[in-house]
């Protein structure tokens, strides 16, 4: 059990007595009964989370003794040392974080000032020693009786988690509520684990809903984290329970840098780094309509066939991604024929420009698998913004740095051909299959569109728009124009997809590109 340092103190010096009892009230938190009440609904409390967060008595508390300041609404007859929320720095895996759980046993979790002002100093210390954070959330959001000064420290929050974005990394598991403006910390940090059935992130409520446009919604629906995983992405992984989401955290940790100065730490794999990947010619049709899984893809090609899915209910068009090659941590973005042929729409293109802008404010080099036949063409994504949300891709590429590796599986047609991490955006390494399409877009499209005239006034316009469309295969549906024109760097056997991509990151490790001076581009969010 998670202590906050008194049982070791030595029993008969009054002082200490009068300490021991101090910390002994902060361990104490809201109470047995409200402990209780927190075990009955399936979720433990903040300092078993931690217990199970960092390595075995790594954990080191901090603040256990900080209290509110309220005097309004008998605060002041109920202060508890801890204000609600337990902060510290432990080691995930030998590596240090710092972190923070907030104690619904307390006021409901609920943040006042010094509650908010604990988790400023977290955030501060994270960023001066550069090491990633993770929050854990359970509260009732901005606590009443403190008006004001609650929001305050919110804002403190929200500034420290700008601060920090791109600096190190920082994860959000939510474990219960989390509403209003609160979400908003969470929202900006990198990841967001939501618990199944026992989290709820909303900016207002359904009573709220109700009153104001008379729609009933239920707290699961509106906010649960099957709805933030499927619905509106705010959620990267769904956690079956508190140990699970602890788990997800954890093996993030693993995998990641602590900080932007530093690279994605390497893993060591038995996977032979020359390993034919044979399976490949079978997994993709070579009929350029028919579907297939683009996640066998991915594990015929990275070591071990291991693939930590990220967001992979929401936009399952886009598949996004880590993996390792020969060691070396990738960020992989994948289009995805099974869902809408693997058109970009604008889910699909926010998924992946913010995952991109991740992977490339930590060093993680990008890997781009390619069939994709454009952008998904439609009133409602014309009117939704798909020409803002598409360019935040094609920005989120082309301002990246680390090593670019882009396989052209089959289609690369129109925009998308650019967007997706072509040599002309500074693809560092753009290779194709035998079965890769580069072209403006589909055979059919493009005969219907330029040789209109000439079909309609065949004899047999049939047959003559037939064999216009294998003319224009012949003509345009292979790698070899773009091959010509170094577009790409080389077409392969799609068995040595594994071997060459190895040795061209090999070769890319230490890569060195930068862009202009700037205060910052002008992404069009
Ligand atoms: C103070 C709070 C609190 C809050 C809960 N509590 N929320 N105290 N401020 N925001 C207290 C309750 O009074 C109660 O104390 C204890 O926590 C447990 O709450 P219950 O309601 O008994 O628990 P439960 O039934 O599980 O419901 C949990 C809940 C509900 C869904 C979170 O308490 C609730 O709706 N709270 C208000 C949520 C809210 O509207 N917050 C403000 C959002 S706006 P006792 O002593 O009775 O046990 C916001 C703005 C942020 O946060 C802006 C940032 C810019």
């Amino acid at each position: 059990m998670l202590t906050v340092g008194y049982e070791s103190m030595p029993p008969n010096d009054e002082k200490l007595s009068d300490l021991r009892a101090r910390k002994a009230r902060a361990e104490a938190g809201g109470g047995a009964a409200r402990v209780e009440a927190q075990h009955k609904r399936g979720k433990l409390t903040a300092r078993e989370r931690l217990e199970l967060l960092v390595d075995e008595g790594t954990f080191h508390e901090i603040d256990s003794l900080v209290e509110h300041r309220c005097r309004d609404f008998d605060m002041d007859k109920n202060i508890i040392p801890g204000d609600g929320v337990v902060t510290g720095h432990g080691k995930i895996g030998g590596k240090p974080i710092y972190c923070f759980a907030q104690d619904f046993t307390v006021y409901g979790g609920s943040l006042g000032e010094m509650h908010g002002l604990k988790i400023c100093k977290v955030l501060d210390m994270a960023l001066k020693t550069g090491v990633p954070v993770i929050g854990l959330n359970d509260s009732g959001g901005a606590r009443i009786q403190e008006g004001v000064a609650s929001l305050g420290s919110y804002a403190e929050i929200f500034f420290r988690n700008v601060r920090a974005s791109g600096v190190i990394p920082q994860i959000s598991l939510i474990m219960g509520p989390c509403a209003g403006g609160a979400v908003y910390s969470p929202a900006i940090t990198d990841f967001v684990v939501m618990v199944d059935k026992s989290s709820h992130m909303f900016i207002t409520g359904p009573e709220v809903i109700k009153t104001v446009t008379n729609e009933i919604v239920s707290f699961e629906d509106l906010g649960g984290a099957s709805t933030h995983s499927s619905k509106s992405g705010v959620s990267h992984f769904i956690a079956e329970n508190d140990e699970d989401a602890i788990n997800i955290a954890r093996e993030l940790i693993s995998i990641l840098p602590a900080n932007n100065l530093q690279k994605p730490p390497s893993k060591k794999s038995k996977d032979d780094p020359n390993r034919l990947c044979d399976d490949l010619i079978n997994i993709v049709p070579s009929d350029p309509s028919q579907p297939y899984d683009v996640k066998d893809v991915i594990s015929s090609i990275v070591d071990d066939g291991a693939f930590l899915e990220v967001q992979s209910e929401w936009a399952p068009n886009i598949v996004i991604g880590y993996s390792h090659l020969n060691g070396n941590l990738v960020g992989v973005i994948a289009n995805q024929p099974m869902f809408l042929a693997g058109c970009l729409d604008i889910d699909a293109s926010n998924k992946a420009a913010r995952f991109v802008r991740f992977c490339d404010a930590f060093n993680v080099p990008l890997l781009t698998l390619e069939d994709v036949p454009g952008f998904l063409p439609g009133a409602s994504q014309e009117w939704g913004g798909i020409i803002r949300h598409g360019a935040k891709l094609l920005f989120a590429f082309s301002e990246a740095t680390v090593p670019k590796l882009t396989v052209i599986l089959r289609k690369a047609y129109g925009g998308a051909y650019d967007v997706m991490c072509s040599k002309h955006i500074r693809g560092d390494y753009n290779i194709a299959w035998p079965s890769a399409e580069l072209a403006v877009m589909g055979a059919d499209g493009a005969v219907q569109i330029i040789h209109k005239k000439r079909i309609n006034s065949a004899r047999n316009s049939e047959e003559e728009r037939a064999r216009l469309v294998d003319d224009y295969r012949d003509t345009f549906a292979n790698p070899y124009r773009a091959a010509a024109l170094g577009y790409i760097d080389d077409v392969i056997n799609p068995n040595e997809t594994r071997k060459k991509l190895c040795l061209a990151l090999n070769m890319l490790m230490d890569k060195q590109e930068n862009r202009p001076e700037r205060k910052h581009g002008n992404i069009p969010l």
